[in-house]
């Protein structure tokens, strides 16, 4: 049902156990670009699909165009990005006790930034890297001030702590997410296109009825959704500040 902004706001007011599942558009207004918008990173030319490029085997075989994409097309945009009005009024939602989690396919940190603590990223975060040989810590600085691809001191390849296409997430996290869903009162979908598995599938654990869905663009099944907007989601969380 297409919602108007001021009934949802009242909903979010009026709710004590509030869980904001987000994607990549949660960000967008923070200058880093989505990945399935029309300008979004999957709609540029590339010797390969970003798909293929963010995968395991890629990382494995193909080292080099891995960093030349992450680098330039990930990292450089995320590392100057600033949390905008949706993070700040999450902030505030969870400093109020009414937020309970955030579940984020995102991998900018914007969310802890903002200054939120109960943050669940499906797909990790691009600010902890780990060498795979001897599992040193690195910082996202580190692998930019990298010529190419970033090496340990022990010789090993750094990674991102980022869970790659063909990888599986993190039981913990799931778990703990599918907690906070089927637990939820007021669960609010967001700035997600819910194509990508298996994050999308947990909005299936909520149980009550108002879910709500604030995207631009439609997503697949919204007719299951109880309340929709259509709308930049600024214009929804600048209400709640
Ligand atoms: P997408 O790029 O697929 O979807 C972003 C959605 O946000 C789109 O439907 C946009 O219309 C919407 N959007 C953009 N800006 C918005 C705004 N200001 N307000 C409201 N809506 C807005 O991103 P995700 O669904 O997050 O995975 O993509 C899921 C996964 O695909 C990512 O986590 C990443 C990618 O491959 C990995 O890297 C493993």
């Amino acid at each position: 049902m297409i919602s108007n902004i001021d009934e949802i706001v009242k909903i979010i007011r009026d709710s004590n156990n509030i869980v904001f599942f987000g994607g990549a558009g949660v960000s967008t207004e923070s200058g880093i670009p989505d990945f399935r918008s029309v300008d979004g990173l999957y709609n540029q030319e590339y010797k390969y699909p970003p798909e293929t490029i963010i995968s395991h085997s890629f990382f494995e075989k193909k080292v080099e165009e891995f960093y030349r994409f992450y680098k330039n097309k990930c990292l450089k945009p995320m590392l100057n990005a600033k949390p905008n009005v949706t993070h700040q009024a999450l902030y505030k939602l969870e400093k109020e006790g009414k937020l309970k989690a955030i579940i984020t396919q995102n991998i900018d940190d914007l969310h802890h930034r903002a200054g939120n603590k109960n943050i669940y990223e499906l797909h990790g975060t691009s600010f902890k890297n780990h060498c795979i040989k001897c599992g040193k810590k690195y910082t996202i600085e580190d692998i930019l001030k990298a010529d190419g691809v970033p090496y340990c001191s022990c010789g090993g390849i750094i990674r991102p702590d980022i869970v790659l296409y063909e990888e599986q997430l993190d039981n913990n996290i799931i778990n703990s997410s599918i907690k906070f869903i089927s637990e939820a009162d007021v669960l609010i979908v967001a700035g997600t296109t819910l194509v990508v598995q298996p994050a999308a599938s947990l909005i299936n654990y909520y149980n009550g009825n108002k879910l709500i869905l604030i995207n631009l663009s439609n997503v697949p099944n919204e007719d299951k959704i109880n309340y929709v907007i259509h709308d930049k989601l600024s214009k929804v969380f600048e209400k709640l500040i």
